[in-house]
């Protein structure tokens, strides 16, 4: 398609970014993915926020500022505010590139597909606008859908291609399964994981084209909860499948899942089973060679205000509650990027505050559960 901008996040690029930011933030601040990337500790998420046209320019304002200020690193997902938010990603990348800010090699990327998507507002006719752009064309198939939402290889492939069009990138740097223990609520989990190794099989076959770089999985649930609970994701026998998809040198390199102050599990709840026992997802991504993303950092906003006032005795050097909460997010062992929802430069500015200040150590870390 005409102007797309080619190329994806490499080490040489992302090393550049880091350079550029060296008065300002310590190296620490950016972390090593799959494939030599430096993602930022500090990530902009684009989820909430009204689907409009006002909402659009406030996400395109934060976003430059995030480029501008050591955020390199954007999530979004294609159903986010009806497809807006990742035309908002694409229209104030373009424009950060065509002003000479940063280049595409410099900059990670991350979007998500599986729940169906309406294009910019609610139809007049939902289930309308469903079958004239799924059914009729063959997207998708009956038996296909769960709730609102499919993973099979014909159906990621075409949203794969709405989202590459939505950003404007050639190559899409992080693709994920969204919410994939959506399917568990209806599918057993043999037939589950087989639609998992087909999804995978069809992303192996997209980073071999070019479209994408890494893929992944991004949750809710799914590694929150124990092993025999209906919904439980495990990110050993995710690996597998990718390995059978794409062999050692699979390209299943990130998952997402929320962490934050009040949502702990991953560091805290031994709920993967590795070979030698059961391990937190976080010691599981590391043993796997899975980046961590952390989503909801700040728990919808709930956390950027009246945190116990030993934090701040904790986290010295930090401004504000925003900043401490993601300095835990951050500094937590096994987590490679907090995301934060971010529409406002406000909030970017306050944010980023956090990468002036090197993370904790783990065992800081541990002495903000016993103390805080
Ligand atoms: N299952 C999934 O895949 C999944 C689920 C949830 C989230 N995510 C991803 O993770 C990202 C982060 O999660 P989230 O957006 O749900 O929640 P969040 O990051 O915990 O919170 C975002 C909210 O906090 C506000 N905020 C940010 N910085 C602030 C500050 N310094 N002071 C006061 N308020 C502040 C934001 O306001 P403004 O927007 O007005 O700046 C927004 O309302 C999402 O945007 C999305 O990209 C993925």
């Amino acid at each position: 398609m005409g102007g797309m901008l080619e190329g994806q996040a490499t080490k040489d690029g992302t090393s550049r970014y880091v350079q550029r930011c060296a008065g300002r933030m310590p190296a620490e601040h950016f972390r090593e993915m799959a494939g030599g990337a430096r993602a930022s500790t500090l990530g902009l998420g684009t989820y909430l926020g009204r689907e409009d046209e006002v909402t659009d320019g406030l996400y395109r304002k934060a976003v430059t500022r995030a480029l501008e200020r050591g955020v390199n690193v954007l999530d979004t997902a294609i159903n986010y505010r009806h497809q807006r938010s990742e035309r908002a990603v694409g229209a104030a990348l373009a424009a950060a590139v065509r002003a000479g800010g940063v280049k595409r090699d410099e900059i990670v990327v991350a979007t998500k597909g599986g729940y169906l998507a309406f294009d910019g507002e609610v139809p007049s006719d939902p289930r309308a606008y469903f079958v004239a752009t799924y059914v009729r064309t063959g997207i998708i198939q009956p038996g296909e859908v769960v709730g609102s939402h499919c993973i099979t290889p014909r159906y990621l492939l075409d949203q794969l291609e709405r989202s590459r069009a939505n950003l404007g990138l050639a190559t899409i740097d992080v693709y994920y399964v969204h919410n994939p223990e959506q399917q568990l609520d209806e599918v057993e989990r043999p037939q589950f994981l087989t639609r998992m190794r087909d999804a995978f099989v069809a992303l192996e076959g997209a980073v071999a084209e070019g479209k994408i770089q890494l893929y992944g999985a991004a949750t809710w649930n799914g590694f929150r909860t124990d092993p025999g609970e209906r919904g439980h994701l495990s990110l050993a026998e995710l690996v597998g499948l990718a390995r059978e998809a794409g062999g050692t040198d699979h390209h299943f390199r990130v998952v997402q899942l929320p962490y934050n102050l009040a949502m702990p599990e991953a560091f805290t709840r031994a709920n993967q089973k590795l070979e030698g026992g059961f391990f937190s997802t976080l010691d599981a991504a590391r043993h796997l060679g899975v980046y961590v993303m952390a989503s909801a950092a700040v728990l919808q906003g709930k956390l950027t205000q009246a945190l116990p006032a030993a934090f701040a005795d904790l986290m010295p050097g930090l401004a504000t509650d925003a900043q401490r909460a993601i300095q835990f997010v951050r500094s937590t062992p096994g987590i490679g990027t907090a995301l934060v929802g971010m529409k406002s430069t406000a909030h970017v500015d306050d944010n980023v505050g956090v990468a002036a200040v090197p993370p904790l150590g783990g065992e800081q870390v541990k002495r903000l559960f016993s103390e805080g």
